[in-house]
């Protein structure tokens, strides 16, 4: 985004609407009927759209900018369109956008794209963790709302989408739900090639031999693809380790044959030690490694630990919660979580009065940013670095927008290490003893 530069006055204006280049878009066109050609969708990426057509109005410098204005808008708050600037658009309405395209640093999309591992997994910057929009976080939403905050996050250009075998949910009938049910619903009705598709392998207990888990891993995942009504998982995980005798080297073993029979792609493991990840990778290439990384947790920074390990290997990481579980957006200030979060320590009673005190210090710089405090947070943890890739959640199509926009968000050094500063003294591990059980914590001394 180029900040801090003007939109042209009306006079510059009406001139370059003579000059509008419409031709990709008439007044009755949907984001839905345009072509799978890539030129199309790459103009299509390139807009960050309110859910109405976009119209480019005017060129400055040399990048094309397209933008939405919406007049009534404009009136309600007293904004001239011609003079408010891309910031102001930007960030203060985050449903009007300017976004500098084709010679811009984020490419011809509004949406950054980042490569996890080194064997062509590409995405965009900033996925979408499903989970939510089904299991532990309250009641399922509809199969409609699904398809719209799918739908809503292409048009924001997020295509990597988060899922797993164990995100189920028990329905009121006594029925499973099954998140990926759910989304391979919605993907079938918006196209499956529009999205780079994650799920993971969850692991089982008493398996005996090689036989038995290579049986239980192929069934496990046919049964996702059928789930997810697709022949290929473009990124697989193991979502947490085996325990023992069961080796990290048999699993991935496993894994490569899924990828050699093209049910998946690209391989992944989730809280995984640096020694697994190490075994694992000496195996088959492992592109990303998903683990919690929030201002709230930040074991995985430890010196030798996860980030260090995955920078060694050149391997992605994908931080999940990274709005820790909503607390990051301002949510349970005030009370308990009644879901499946009222265990998280973090957020219990005893803990929460001091950690409020941590988040309003970073609320108070997301201010100063003219940014809300969940789009500093995911900024944070976007600014680790390109082969950062974080899937926060939410059930809500403007948390999804608010969220979106932290990829425009450069943090200096500085910035960061004072955003780390006013985030540390959190009190409480990032789960509760049985959660941690199955997973890495990495100890900060
Ligand atoms: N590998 C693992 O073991 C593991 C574990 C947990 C999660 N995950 C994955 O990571 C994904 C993300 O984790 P998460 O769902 O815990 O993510 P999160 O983004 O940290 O938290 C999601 C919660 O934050 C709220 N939220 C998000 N953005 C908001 C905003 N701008 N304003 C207000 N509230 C906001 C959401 O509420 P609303 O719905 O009201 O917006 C939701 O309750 C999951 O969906 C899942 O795919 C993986």
């Amino acid at each position: 985004m180029s900040e801090g530069k003007t939109v042209k006055t009306d006079q510059e204006k009406d001139e370059t609407e003579d000059a509008e280049d419409l031709d990709f878009l008439e007044d009755d066109d949907t984001l839905e009927e345009f072509s799978a050609d890539p030129v199309e969708e790459e103009r299509r990426s390139s807009i960050i759209n309110t859910g109405k057509p976009h119209r480019k109005v005017q060129d400055w410098d040399d990048e094309d900018v397209d933008v939405d204005f919406d007049d009534q808008l404009c009136q309600e708050l007293g904004v001239s369109k011609a003079v408010v600037t891309a910031t102001e658009l930007g960030l203060q309405f985050p449903s009007l956008v300017v976004e500098g395209k084709t010679k811009s640093k984020t490419s011809s999309s509004n949406m950054l794209q980042r490569s996890l591992g080194k064997q062509g997994l590409v995405c965009s910057a900033q996925g979408f963790g499903a989970m939510g929009l089904t299991a532990f976080y309250g009641n399922a939403v509809s199969d409609d709302h699904v398809v719209t905050v799918l739908k809503r996050c292409l048009e924001l250009g997020i295509n990597f989408i988060d899922t797993a075998e164990v995100y189920q949910a028990k329905q009121s009938d006594g029925t499973i739900l099954f998140n990926e049910s759910v989304l391979g619903k919605a993907m079938s009705i918006i196209g499956r090639e529009k999205f780079v598709i994650c799920s993971k392998h969850y692991p089982r207990q008493g398996l005996k031999n090689k036989d038995d888990l290579r049986k239980t891993i192929f069934e496990a995942c046919n049964a996702s693809l059928k789930r997810l009504q697709v022949d290929t998982i473009d990124l697989y995980y193991l979502h947490r380790m085996y325990a023992s005798p069961i080796q990290i080297e048999d699993v991935i073993e496993v894994f490569a044959e899924l990828v050699g029979e093209g049910k998946i792609k690209y391989l992944g493991l989730s809280e995984a030690p640096p020694n697994f990840i190490r075994r694992a990778h000496a195996i088959h290439p492992i592109s990303a490694i998903q683990q919690e990384w929030s201002l709230i947790a930040r074991d995985l920074e430890a010196k030798g630990s996860v980030v260090d390990t995955c920078r060694e290997l050149g391997i992605g990481i994908v931080p999940y919660s990274p709005v820790a579980r909503g607390f990051l957006s301002g949510q349970f200030q005030d009370k308990t979580p009644s879901d499946w979060r009222a265990s998280v320590p973090y957020l219990l009673e005893e803990n929460r009065g001091g950690n409020i005190q941590v988040i309003r210090n970073v609320e108070a710089l997301a201010k100063g940013k003219d940014l809300t405090l969940s789009q500093l947070s995911l900024a944070w943890v976007m600014n680790q670095g390109d082969d950062v890739v974080p899937i926060p959640g939410t059930t809500k199509i403007k948390h999804l927008e608010e969220n979106a926009m932290a990829v425009k968000v450069n943090l200096t050094k500085e910035e960061m290490n004072t955003i780390s500063t006013a985030a540390s003294h959190i009190k409480g591990p990032r789960g509760n003893k049985s959660y941690m059980s199955g997973a890495f914590q990495a100890h900060i001394v």
